[in-house]
């Protein structure tokens, strides 16, 4: 009989410390306890985690992993490490973690060791993408590429376009990079007309090689690429200027792209857990491979973390209880990812998918009904965006939302005074988060300024923010390759210790199908063929398309 969680001693220890806490604001906890910080922050080299604005204590932290052990995460993490196969609906192991092992030796063991077929792959990278980056890959008119558009979507294009944005400090500086994820024409066709296809390299990055929305894309590229380079130069022209990134290679091959130009992925990878494999190979050309093996060393550094330290210390393991205290516990719905550094702009949506794709499923591992809510929904944007923007609503709008502040303590692109202005806005959105303004302290700030006391009764309740909105602040000494792996790393080990102690299986996605059907279907009805099955609103709605669109 499977567990459940929330009939567990450490979740009803837990319910009942929630009691015990919830009349102390954030402004006491951190009164009544000077090293709160040191006690509640973390380190993983250079690398900072501070939970110390959670609205915890250090002896929640003791009842989460008390939480972690009632559900076996150490057992899980194991079984995943092992090659065990983990996503049972799927039955298949989990194993990107092979994907950024670096040492000499077998991977998960030397009985199951995929690592061969993952260094085969890794060494084709390398040698592809240096000979695109020298110039000595040439098109089919013997010119250098200039221009790399990765073609994918979901996990075939978020994790390479977050991380190429990530680290464009590293870029080759005659190598453009682009990402095409959208059927709509207005993101392939503008960008088109800015290349040329003499010097454009096409990457069809898709696992299953069945997605509509790459394939489609795919087609229109060939399509473009072949009417430049005309019927003499059809062969040299795919040969030049297409591979694919893919777990399919047959397929590939039937879009016309050869043997060698394929670069193959696994079903013991996830989509949304791919930027590792050869779906990174849009970052490699752009950054190069030694560096991209950087990225990989981070994240092998996050793994054996993972891996060896004791739960109370283990980053992603807190983070992921963490998460749990604020959903479960304290009944937050939202959780903000707040990147302050410019580069990390589609970190947010990066994460969306890993999170919400992983864990926002209600059925067990063992196929029945949830009893508890799992992932919060994800959402956010670069800090100081939004601070001009949504944060009035964080500070006085009345809904609890943990926030997670990631910042780079150094900058890649220094220009004088904006670094520390940067940092300083960071870390005065969280305190004040955290902290607010009492009715008090409003009331003293204005007397300082010499307002009159009926003025102040006037402006009183609109000076005062409640603060204990709890958040965490991730601090990297600088944004590179390495801390870039050791941070994502990070937050797909927190969504697999969430998934173990929800039960989830954090590794199919099987909600994601009915949409897509539905769309096949609804693809004729909207070119005319009558469908009287479909609902009323559907049905006008395409009357809409068909009388104002295109199709
Ligand atoms: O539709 C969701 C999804 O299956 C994701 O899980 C995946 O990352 C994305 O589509 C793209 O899939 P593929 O790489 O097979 O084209």
């Amino acid at each position: 009989m499977p567990m459940d969680i929330t009939r567990t001693a450490p979740w009803q220890a837990l319910l009942a410390h929630r009691e015990q806490l919830r009349s102390h604001h954030l402004r006491e906890l951190f009164a009544r306890e000077p090293a709160r910080f040191e006690k509640l922050s973390f380190r993983l080299g250079d690398f900072l985690a501070d939970f110390s604005k959670q609205r915890i204590t250090p002896e929640t932290l003791g009842l989460l992993t008390d939480l972690a052990r009632a559900a076996d995460v150490e057992g899980w993490r194991d079984r995943m490490f092992a090659g065990e196969r983990i996503n049972v609906s799927e039955q298949r192991a989990v194993l990107h973690p092979a994907l950024r092992f670096l040492g000499t030796g077998p991977f998960p063991s030397a009985a199951k060791d995929v690592m061969p077929e993952v260094r085969a792959v890794r060494a084709q990278m390398r040698q592809f993408s240096e000979r695109v980056r020298s110039g000595l890959w040439r098109g089919y008119s013997g010119e250098a590429i200039r221009h790399v558009v990765n073609l994918g979507i979901g996990g075939s294009d978020l994790g390479p376009k977050m991380a190429a944005r990530a680290l464009s400090a590293y870029d080759h500086p005659a190598l453009h990079v682009h990402f095409v994820s959208n059927l709509d024409g207005a993101q392939l066709a503008p960008l088109l007309e800015t290349l040329d296809p003499r010097t454009t390299l096409f990457i069809v990055a898709s696992k299953t090689f069945t997605t509509q929305e790459t394939l489609r894309n795919a087609e229109t590229a060939r399509d473009w690429l072949l009417a430049a380079a005309g019927p003499e130069n059809e062969v040299a022209a795919l040969a030049r200027h297409f591979v694919a990134v893919t777990a399919a290679p047959a397929e590939a091959g039937l879009f016309g792209i050869g043997h060698d130009n394929i670069f193959t992925m696994w079903d013991w990878v996830g989509g949304r857990y791919s930027l590792w494999s050869a779906v990174g190979l849009a970052l490699a050309l752009a950054i190069g491979m030694t560096q991209f093996e950087r990225l990989l060393a981070g994240a092998q550094a996050l793994d054996q973390h993972f891996l060896k330290a004791p739960l109370e210390q283990n980053l992603p393991v807190l983070m992921g209880l963490l998460g749990i205290w604020n959903t479960n516990f304290l009944g937050a719905e939202t959780l903000a990812i707040l990147p302050y550094n410019e580069s990390l702009r589609t970190l947010p949506g990066y994460l969306q998918q890993l999170e919400m794709e992983s864990n926002g499923k209600m059925v067990t591992r063992s196929g029945k009904p949830l009893s508890c809510h799992p992932n919060p929904i994800v959402w956010g944007e670069i800090g100081i965006n939004g601070q001009h923007a949504f944060f009035q609503l964080l500070h006085q709008g009345g809904w609890l939302i943990p926030s997670d502040f990631i910042v780079a303590a150094t900058s890649d692109y220094p220009l004088p005074g904006h670094n520390g202005p940067l940092l300083a806005n960071c870390l005065a959105q969280s305190s004040a988060l955290a902290f607010g303004r009492s009715e008090q302290e409003a009331r003293a700030e204005l007397e300082l300024e010499g307002w009159a006391e009926a003025e102040i009764a006037a402006v009183l309740p609109y000076k005062v923010f409640a603060g204990n909105q709890p958040s965490t602040t991730l601090m990297l000494p600088r944004l590179d390759p390495y801390h870039l792996g050791l941070l994502i790393a990070l937050y797909e080990h927190k969504v697999f210790v969430q998934g173990v102690v929800w039960g989830i299986n954090s590794f199919d996605q099987w909600g994601v199908e009915l949409g897509k059907k539905l769309a096949g279907r609804l693809l004729p009805a909207l070119e005319g063929t009558p469908d009287e099955g479909l609902d009323a609103s559907t049905r006008g709605l395409i009357a809409y398309c068909r009388r104002h669109g295109q199709l």
